[in-house]
């Protein structure tokens, strides 16, 4: 099989369909060698771990108005931070978040560093987020999978088996398919394709870029996938 071919086809949908959100550059610009501002995508991946795109957009644009870099916020008073927050629940991230912006700031001059094995090494970045900001901040070849990335693997390849009890074999089909160049695009069109098109209900397949390679569309089985955990 043309392991090209998936990838291929979902970055020329989101050269046409990217979502335009405060955090991202577009793909134009993104192909031009531009990259978006490593502590916004930072902060716009921290938000969005427990939280919708609908509630982070305004707070968001509200934080980074506040506090507009790593050195800024590493200088607030805790206190801010958490008041800033309010409403966004799950306390810890802000106070991972400071612990973060003085750990950059003392430790790495203000500047993130760009592999995931350092990523990881930062408060409040697991593997997912670092995967995310490696990709979208620094176009690297990252495996971004998160549970939407899960739920197009799982219709691509037609697996039958609970996510729970396929999670290697999701991941493995996941790292084939990322290409070799356009990592941040990628990642995000990949969560565009799930938050749209590739929906856990009702996937919108008449839309779909990667129709053609699907499994679960070709066996009509894209509603019923992926299938519940046994209880
Ligand atoms: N969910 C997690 N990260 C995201 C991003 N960068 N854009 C949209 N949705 C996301």
């Amino acid at each position: 099989s043309d392991k090209t071919a998936f990838s291929t086809s979902l970055l020329e949908w989101y050269d046409r369909h990217a979502r335009q959100l405060p955090w991202r550059i577009s793909p134009a610009a993104s192909r031009a060698g531009v990259r978006p501002d490593p502590y916004r995508v930072w902060l716009s991946e921290i938000m969005l771990q427990q939280t919708t795109v609908a509630t982070v957009t305004p707070r968001f644009a509200a934080f980074v108005q506040r506090w507009d870099g790593f050195p800024a916020l590493a200088e607030a008073p805790l206190e801010e931070v958490l008041g800033e927050w309010a409403g966004l629940g799950y306390y810890s991230r802000a106070r991972n978040l400071h612990a973060c912006a003085k750990v950059v700031t003392r430790l790495h001059d203000g500047q993130l560093p760009a592999s995931e094995s350092a990523l990881k090494d930062l408060p409040g970045i697991g593997p997912y987020t670092a995967a995310a900001i490696a990709a979208i901040a620094f176009d690297r070849r990252a495996v971004v999978v998160d549970g939407n990335v899960e739920r197009i693997m799982v219709r691509q390849a037609a697996i039958e088996r609970p996510i729970k009890e396929a999670k290697a074999a999701i991941y493995a089909l996941a790292a084939e398919v990322v290409p070799d160049r356009r990592g941040g695009d990628y990642a995000q069109a990949l969560m565009d394709l799930g938050a749209t098109i590739c929906r856990p209900r009702r996937p919108d397949c008449l839309l779909c870029p990667v129709r053609s390679s699907c499994r679960a569309h070709a066996l009509g089985l894209e509603a019923q996938l992926p299938v519940k955990p046994p209880k």
